[in-house]
């Protein structure tokens, strides 16, 4: 039956083309990347319409800063994330900007139609075409996220909304992990979606509207791993590394990832004590005034400490070399902390690579690879483990609009490595002993597509050092 209808949607479909007449499509058709069988969903995966544009208003969601009057520390600690910043973020303003005035067709314009559903999920669903970017509500806000009462599966955000009126001061349901909290201006429900990944993976699981290109595929990465076990009791959710870590606990996939013990919300307002308060940083690997929001001031170091555990190198040289001969060593790189692929998200921009170096007794450099230039540009001869989009004509493109295929992919898998080879000619006249030094570098993006899309309020990237390891031969 589901075939048939499939092939009569293919003939209609071929059919409006052979007219020429464009297809309006149903918003209700923005299906999830794929379901999950039954008996692996929580109670709130249901089939059920998701929310579409007009469904719901804006005006019904709070704004994050009346969360924050009961939820102080968890306010305080959102503001300073990506999340908050997901709408007003220039370097996603710029891509959606240039996508809306170069996007051709139906797929590609499809595409960048999809962009809102999750960088500004309210904007969305409330139907406001007008979006201020400097919007209280904009990006990925408390309202959104505790409003979810349900969603159809993974991935293109196939979430079903169910906020209060804020206009009214209704404060609706609010949907997260306690099952006994008490009723304040808001009501209060369990919700077994938001203590695991699924919840995550409704938006950390992209596909190429127009055309399901993979594009993000962080929640199905993190799926086929070694985190998920099948096991609810020894399963390691998104939540347990992103929302443990604060000050002092990267929480890890090889470090602690402690309790938090505290309030939601101070006794005074009715907060009881917890043995374990999820934390609302959220920190990935971005560390730039581009990404967090103005003034956010812990997850930058949050960030870098999230990236020093995320992968650890090893290094082994073949001992056999003599002066005049070639020096064989091998680098292996191996991702011990990510929960998924290093790196991941949005891979075609994320740039990571080994800079490595051979210098002789007096520093004097016999090999080097993987340097970055005074204008930002990595050493062409460097790998850089990333993703590259082909469009239409088989040309490389970061205009995921344009995307048609992956051209090539060679990030590292959870608990997985990557081994690298270099060769190079020791001088009969080096003195020893030699020395190898390789660090293995993380910036968001390349620097030069920074400051073509930015221009003038573009800024020099940070590079971050994960991993580092050095060894000395005597030959
Ligand atoms: C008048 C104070 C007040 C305001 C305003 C408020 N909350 Fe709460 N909220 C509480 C209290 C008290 C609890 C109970 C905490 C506990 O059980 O320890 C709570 C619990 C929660 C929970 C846990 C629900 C569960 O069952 O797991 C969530 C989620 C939540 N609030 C989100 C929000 C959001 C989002 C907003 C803004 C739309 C908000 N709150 C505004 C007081 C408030
Ligand atoms: C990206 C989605 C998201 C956003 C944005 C978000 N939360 Fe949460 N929140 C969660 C999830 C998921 C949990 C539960 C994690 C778990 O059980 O594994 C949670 C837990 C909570 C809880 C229960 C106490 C705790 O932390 O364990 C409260 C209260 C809460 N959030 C309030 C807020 C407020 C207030 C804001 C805005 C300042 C906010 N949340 C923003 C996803 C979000
Ligand atoms: C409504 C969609 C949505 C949901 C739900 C969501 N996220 Fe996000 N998340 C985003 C977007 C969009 C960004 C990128 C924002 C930016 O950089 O401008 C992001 C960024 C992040 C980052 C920061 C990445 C970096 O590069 O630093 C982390 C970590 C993260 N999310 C974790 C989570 C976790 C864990 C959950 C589930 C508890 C979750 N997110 C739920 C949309 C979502
Ligand atoms: C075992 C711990 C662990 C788990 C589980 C985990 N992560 Fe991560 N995550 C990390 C580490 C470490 C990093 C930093 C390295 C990196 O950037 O890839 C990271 C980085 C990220 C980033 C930023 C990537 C980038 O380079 O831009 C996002 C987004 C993210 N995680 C989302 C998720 C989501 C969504 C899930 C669940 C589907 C998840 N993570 C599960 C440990 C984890
Ligand atoms: C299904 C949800 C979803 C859709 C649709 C989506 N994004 Fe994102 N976007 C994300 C998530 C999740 C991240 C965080 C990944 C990471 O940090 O690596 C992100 C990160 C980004 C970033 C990185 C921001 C930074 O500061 O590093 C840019 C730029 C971006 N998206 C642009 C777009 C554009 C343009 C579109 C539409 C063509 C789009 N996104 C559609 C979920 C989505």
């Amino acid at each position: 039956m589901r075939l048939y209808y499939k092939i009569m949607h293919v003939m209609f479909v071929s059919f409006l083309l052979f007219l020429n007449v464009s297809y309006a499509s149903d918003p209700r058709e923005w299906s999830p990347t794929w379901k999950l069988p039954p008996e692996k969903r929580p109670e709130n995966i249901v089939d059920l319409p998701i929310t579409v544009p007009g469904d719901v208003r804006i005006s019904q969601f709070f704004s994050p800063i009346s969360c924050g009057a009961c939820h102080p520390e968890i306010f305080k600690m959102w503001s300073g994330s990506t999340h908050a910043n997901a709408w007003r973020n220039p370097l996603f303003q710029a891509l959606y900007n240039l996508g809306k005035k170069t996007a051709e067709g139906e797929s590609e314009k499809r595409n960048i139609e999809s962009c809102v559903r999750c960088h500004f999920p309210i904007g969305h669903s409330g139907a406001e075409t007008i979006l201020p970017l400097d919007d209280e509500k904009g990006g990925v806000i408390c309202d959104f996220c505790h409003s979810v009462r349900a969603t159809t599966g993974i991935g293109n955000a196939p979430y079903i909304l169910s906020p209060g009126n804020a206009a009214a001061m209704e404060g609706g349901t609010k949907y997260g992990p306690f099952a006994d909290s008490p009723d304040t201006i808001h009501k209060n429900q369990y919700s077994e979606l938001h203590t695991r990944s699924e919840f995550c993976g409704g938006c950390h699981d992209v596909s190429h509207a127009g055309n399901n290109l993979p594009i993000e595929q962080t929640y199905t990465e993190w799926r086929q791993g070694p985190y998920n076990t099948g096991d609810p009791k020894t399963t390691i959710h998104c939540q347990d590394c992103h929302m443990r870590q604060r000050p002092g606990f990267p929480s890890t996939g090889s470090t602690d990832r402690p309790d938090n013990p505290g309030f939601a919300s101070p006794e005074i307002m009715g907060g009881k004590k917890r043995p374990h308060i999820w934390t609302h940083y959220f920190v990935g690997g971005s560390v730039t005034p581009i990404s967090l929001p103005p003034g956010s001031e812990l997850q930058p170091q949050m960030a870098v400490d999230r990236l020093k555990n995320a992968a650890t190198l090893e290094v082994s040289v073949d001992s056999t070399s003599k002066k005049g001969d070639l020096l064989k060593f091998q680098i292996d790189i191996n991702n011990t902390g990510a929960g998924h692929y290093i790196p991941t998200g949005l891979t075609e921009m994320r740039q990571m690579w080994l800079k490595v170096m051979v210098t002789d007794a007096d520093g004097k450099i016999v090999y080097q690879s993987g340097k970055v230039d005074e204008k930002g540009n990595i050493d062409p001869n460097a790998t850089i483990y990333h993703t590259v989009f082909g469009d239409e004509k088989g040309k490389p493109t970061l205009h995921v609009w344009a995307a048609t295929h992956i051209i090539s992919d060679n990030r590292i898998p959870p608990q997985g490595k990557k081994e690298e080879r270099f060769i190079c000619l020791i001088p009969t006249d080096v003195r020893t002993p030699l020395k190898i030094t390789a660090v293995l570098h993380y910036r968001s993006a390349p620097q030069d597509v920074v400051d073509a899309l930015l221009r003038e309020k573009s800024i020099k990237l940070h590079i971050i050092d994960m991993a580092e390891i050095s060894t000395e031969i005597s030959l």
